[in-house]
């Protein structure tokens, strides 16, 4: 269930709000998550909300200092956040450190069959920047098992997407209402 959203203007004159989205896809899979949860954020807050969904290798150290939450999105690669996404961490890790103590996070994973290393690893560098999980990590497996599945473009299940959204909207609304 949604929750309504107050759009009247706080009596602090707060400014509008922004979630940032990072990602980074090999076969398509962690993109149209991202993309289902970027829609449902929108859709949710409408003109109170600034949703930004920015590649891995394209964010910089001044994009996470000015967003409010995050949503980090990856593919597992071989038990681990994948090269780009961690390449994302590393060179944003000592500039936002001690600056974004407190913000909201939430992390999906694209999987083949597993997936929990990535979320374990991302859970550990949230810890560092004291980012504040607002969401159980959410996993999507595609069950893809041979080089050729693994390699092969991906389409994530509808139901799959529908449990981004959700987060995505839910996401948003805590932003906009102050809750996160
Ligand atoms: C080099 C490589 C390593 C992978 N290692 C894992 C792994 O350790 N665990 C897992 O569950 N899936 C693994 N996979 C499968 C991917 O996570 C899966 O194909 C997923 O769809 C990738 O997301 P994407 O479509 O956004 O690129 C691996 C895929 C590749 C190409």
């Amino acid at each position: 269930m949604r929750l309504p959203i107050d759009r009247r203007p706080s009596s602090r004159g707060d400014r509008m709000k922004t979630l940032l989205v990072v990602y980074h896809t090999m076969t398509g899979g962690t993109e149209q998550m991202a993309t289902a949860l970027v829609r449902a954020a929108e859709g949710e807050a409408g003109a109170d909300l600034a949703v930004r969904l920015l590649r891995a290798h394209e964010t910089q150290p001044a994009d996470v200092l000015n967003a409010d939450g995050y949503v980090f999105c990856t593919p597992e690669n071989l038990a681990a956040v994948s090269g780009i996404m961690k390449d994302f961490f590393d060179r944003c890790y000592y500039a936002a450190l001690d600056r974004i103590n407190g913000r909201p996070y939430a992390v999906l994973v694209c999987a083949g069959s597993d997936g929990t290393n990535a979320c374990r690893q991302i859970e550990r560098i949230a810890k560092g920047w004291r980012l504040r999980a607002v969401a159980d990590p959410l996993i999507v497996c595609t069950h893809a098992q041979t080089p050729d599945e693994i390699l092969a473009p991906k389409a994530i299940d509808a139901a799959a997407l529908e449990r981004c959204a959700d987060l995505g909207a839910a996401f948003a609304s805590g932003l906009v209402l102050g809750i996160f």
